[in-house]
């Protein structure tokens, strides 16, 4: 939700920006802009859409050694030039970006700013007139001002401030949206995420919330908003500037549906050793205390905690209950005596559950995170964390992500069934079962030109579409229908199969996609058949996706069977597929659908 990034030193400021910004675009894409000092020549180049269009108006005198960039997902005032930022005061002595929401910016402009005049909608532009204001009519210092302002600021924010008679320093201050520091050598970055700053320096340095940063090309200096300073240590971060390219693929996304079996494959070593499976001992101890597991996540990840939860229970004879991080945030059920809150998030800065986060360290209540970035503030701030190693996941619809999820619950169910001795977890070889998975992924992934044939009938010109499945692979239906919509722009629902016939079913006409998903068991299996001889015989255009075994000579898709726990992540496999070759077929960005953003910063 937003990118920053920010240079200061010996180096090509506008290269620098350019580069972070190609790298954060998956975080906002609707407009983009760049601010370059050179020593006192400025310039500010902002444009509606893609980094690309910015890139086209640059011309060669946009030029310099420092300088802050930014690109928009809108939350204040919709995508136009005037909303993009860098946004600066009213004599434009200071210019400013911002990624987060500033909840009390009415009452700022009403209290501190009523004869301003502004150029657009945005909150940030009241936040960057306030800095200007304490400066010019309080006679304050910049950094006496920035403080003050922050102060006065209510709400989630990063921050990256450049004053006009000071060009070589960037001011910065962080509340509950990612920002991070890239030290260099003659140089320092500021950035909402490492991936974009790997190409300049892999030593970072994190901030943390409700503290300033004065970043010069040879100095960081951390503060409170008091001016105490804080000593913090750099780190070095283990990222790979491979992992962050597309290499031959058209899509990350397509790139990493097919990393899946070696995200499998990671797992397995990074959650075993002499063929057992290993997870930290005050992880384990942590689930064996608890009464009731309670997972909290949004999206795709809330979809693969409902994946793991029979399993889960199964293994670790703990009751599981999936909250929606959004609800949670002001409607939390009445807890057990002695709960574990499991947060799963692929980026771990998910604000929605960070909310639930903060509320559940003030109730003193143990957490785990389950995230994909190490470092990331759902993992500083929770008890224990569990990474995905899923390698980082670019395309806005998650996909790998997600089964890394699934399996990584399948290593924490499976360590603590067996320091309890649970029986079912004798019987669950997982680091053989995984070894299965991986391999039935790439039976499937060597299916695609099938699964784009069979798309191209089924989803090219439809405006919705149904998933339905029963138990786990109704689980696989909620989340194939939310990777369907989110990039093909299908209306599509995911729907437990036995439930369509107490409504849903009157939606069922001549024509309407309907793709029923069945695996692991007989019995279910044909009651998910009955199902669709319900919806054929009202026209549905139905597709099957099978496990072999329970096939039928006349199914579409046929995956190869893997053990019920893991289910769910060999059947979205080619739900992922359909997902991609819908979307290709409907001419449409597969990694930057509309409206969206990979990290979702703002509640
Ligand atoms: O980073 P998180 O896993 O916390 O993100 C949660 C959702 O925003 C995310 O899973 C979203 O639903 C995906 N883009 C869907 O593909």
């Amino acid at each position: 939700m937003c990118g920053i990034v920010g240079v200061v030193g010996n180096r090509n400021a506008t290269d620098i920006l350019m580069q972070g910004l190609e790298k954060l675009e998956y975080r906002g894409y609707d407009s983009a802009g760049v601010y370059v000092a050179n020593g006192d020549k400025f310039s500010l180049v902002k444009s509606v859409g893609r980094i690309a269009d910015l890139r086209s108006k640059l011309g060669i005198d946009v030029a310099g050694t420092a300088g802050i960039g930014h690109t928009r997902w809108a939350t204040h005032g919709k995508p136009a030039e005037v909303n993009a930022h860098p946004h600066q005061s009213a004599t434009k002595r200071f210019t400013l970006v911002h990624n987060g929401v500033i909840e009390n910016f009415a009452e700022i402009k009403e209290e501190y700013l009523a004869d301003h005049s502004l150029l657009g909608q945005t909150d940030t532009e009241i936040a960057v007139h306030l800095i200007g204001k304490l400066v010019d009519e309080e006679g304050l210092s910049v950094l006496e001002a920035f403080r003050k302002a922050l102060l006065i600021i209510e709400g989630s924010y990063a921050f990256a401030l450049m004053d006009a008679q000071d060009s070589e320093t960037i001011y910065v201050a962080k509340n509950k949206s990612p920002l991070l520091i890239g030290l260099g050598d003659g140089y320092n970055m500021v950035c909402s995420d490492a991936m974009a700053m790997i190409r300049e320096t892999n030593e970072y340095m994190e901030i943390h919330d409700k503290e300033l940063v004065i970043v010069t090309k040879d100095s960081v200096s951390v503060q409170d908003y008091v001016g105490n300073t804080i000593e913090r240590d750099s780190y070095i971060a283990e990222l790979d500037l491979s992992d962050i390219g597309k290499g031959t693929y058209p899509y990350y996304m397509l790139k990493e549906i097919d990393e899946q079996p070696t995200v499998m494959r990671k797992l397995i070593s990074a959650y075993s050793e002499d063929s057992q499976v290993i997870v930290e001992p005050d992880i384990v101890k942590a689930v064996q205390e608890a009464d009731r597991l309670y997972i909290i996540a949004a999206g795709t990840s809330y979809h693969a905690g409902f994946a793991a939860k029979n399993m889960l229970e199964a293994l670790t004879n703990t009751p599981v209950e999936l909250g929606i991080a959004s609800e949670w945030g002001y409607s939390q059920p009445l807890l057990s005596q002695k709960p574990l809150f499991i947060f799963i998030s692929q980026s771990g800065e998910t604000a929605d559950s960070r909310q639930v986060l903060v509320r559940a360290n003030q109730m003193g209540i143990p957490s785990l995170t389950i995230t994909n970035v190490p470092g990331s503030t759902l993992s500083r701030e929770a008890t224990h964390t569990m990474l995905l190693h899923a390698g980082p996941e670019i395309a806005v619809a998650s996909t790998k992500a997600y089964t890394a999820q699934i399996a990584t619950l399948a290593f924490l169910a499976k360590a603590v069934g067996d320091a309890d001795g649970n029986e079912k977890a004798k019987d669950f070889d997982l680091l053989h079962e995984l070894s299965i998975v991986a391999q039935s992924i790439e039976a499937s992934l060597a299916e695609k030109d099938v699964i784009a044939k069979k798309v191209e009938g089924l989803l090219a010109s439809t405006r919705t579409a149904f998933y339905i499945g029963r138990g786990n692979d109704y689980y696989v239906a909620m989340e194939a229908s939310l990777k369907l919509k989110e990039i093909s722009y299908i209306q599509c629902e995911g729907f437990a199969a036995g439930e369509l016939k107490h409504g849903t079913i009157s939606l069922i006409e001549d024509g309407v996609p309907v793709i029923a998903l069945i695996s692991s068991d007989q019995a279910i299996a044909a009651h998910t058949r009955g199902n669709i001889q319900e919806v054929a015989a009202r026209g549905a255009n139905v597709l099957v996706i099978v496990e072999e075994g329970l096939a039928r000579e006349t199914d579409d898709i046929k995956v190869v069977p893997v053990h019920p726990y893991l289910s769910a992540i060999s059947m979205v496999v080619p739900t992922q597929l359909v997902a991609y070759y819908a979307t290709l077929q409907r001419g449409l960005d597969v990694d930057k659908p509309r409206n969206l953003a990979k990290s979702v910063t703002v509640e």
